[in-house]
């Protein structure tokens, strides 16, 4: 039987090339060497996003996303977290026997309250809502960015404090995060994020590709312009990449011109392809919720497994 790949996005506004090199594009790569399901976080989402028709629309758009990329709805689960509705039964179950200590030390909680931040408890149990989506499915790998990584070590945790207070029940996932593109950064050299406004849209059209390079913070002290060779490495091989850097030496315009080209070259034919899939709602429909009815009877079997560990009643 193959392994098991579980990953999931939140649809909060357009998604940019750090999610791609940094998560997403492992979610293509691998999808031929496990058994990958791939949902839209959108219970996620609803801690910060509280509008239903920008909720609707992100989530949708997501999926377009996914198959912009090339994620082939034959080969990986597509589903929206909200039809397996299990995996917030299990969060309850987690959040009981988790502490509060524990969870205060998540860094996107300890970010969150040093902004002074008016936090609900959803971004409190967050990390354990996750750790619910991951171990409900026996996920054998997780591929994520580096910000996700301590939500790993959280959700492993979590399997663990289960496992010994209920019983053998879950398996330990392991995190796949790739080195080189761990943390993507923007165009101000921070982590490329929508909440710092410093991103570059995925799907961008060649007018918004064009925008976001020439806004890249460049340094005057140095040759070479940091911040856009970062971005430019995801684009371009190294070797290539050095020669152009070496033989452009100072020319900070031109180099950007390089990268906005480059750029305009790899996201062409992935707007392309997902235009295409936007022409046919009904098929893109029709496959998210089979995908949902799938998982759910899955992760079903499993739920009835933690019930009957936990000693919760179940009626079939
Ligand atoms: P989200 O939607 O913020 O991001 C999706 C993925 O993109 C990665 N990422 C980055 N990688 C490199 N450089 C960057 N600048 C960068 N910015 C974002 C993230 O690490 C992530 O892998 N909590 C998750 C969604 C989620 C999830 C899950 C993921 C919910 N349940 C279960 C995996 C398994 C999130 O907010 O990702």
């Amino acid at each position: 039987m193959s392994k098991i790949l579980v990953s999931g996005v939140k649809p909060t506004g357009r998604p940019h090339i750090g999610n791609y090199f940094g998560a997403m594009k492992q979610f293509v790569e691998l999808q031929n060497k496990y058994e990958s399901r791939i949902f839209v976080a959108n219970l996620h989402a609803l801690t910060t996003v509280q509008n239903k028709e920008e909720l609707l629309r992100s989530s949708r758009e997501i999926v377009l996303d996914f198959l912009g990329i090339g994620l082939d709805p034959q080969k990986t689960t597509l589903y929206y977290q909200s039809d397996v509705p299990h995996v917030a039964e299990l969060a309850w179950i987690f959040e009981s026997i988790t502490t509060i200590p524990y969870l205060m030390r998540a860094h996107a909680f300890k970010d969150a309250e040093a902004k002074n931040k008016e936090i609900n408890a959803g971004v409190f149990n967050y990390p354990l809502l996750m750790a619910a989506d991951i171990l409900v499915h026996d996920a054998d790998v997780v591929p994520v960015g580096q910000d996700q990584k301590q939500h790993l070590e959280i959700t492993r945790d979590t399997a663990e404090k289960f496992n010994r207070t209920f019983g053998e029940t879950f398996k330990l996932p392991e995190p796949l995060i790739l080195e080189s593109v761990a943390t993507v950064p923007g165009t101000d050299g921070q982590k490329m994020s929508k909440s710092y406004n410093n991103i570059i849209p995925l799907f961008a059209t060649d007018e918004e590709i064009e925008s976001a390079v020439m806004s890249i913070v460049t340094d005057s002290s140095s040759d070479v312009p940091r911040n856009v060779y970062a971005i430019h490495s995801l684009v371009r091989d190294k070797s290539s990449l050095d020669k152009l850097y070496e033989e452009k030496k100072g020319k900070y315009k031109e180099l950007k011109e390089a990268l906005i080209g480059d750029l305009q070259q790899f996201i062409g034919p992935m707007r392309e392809l997902r235009s295409e899939w936007a022409a046919r709602p009904d098929e893109v429909d029709k496959f998210i919720s089979e995908g949902g009815m799938r998982m759910r009877e899955v992760v079903h079997k499993k739920m009835v497994d933690v019930r009957n560990k936990v000693g919760l009643i179940h009626h079939e």
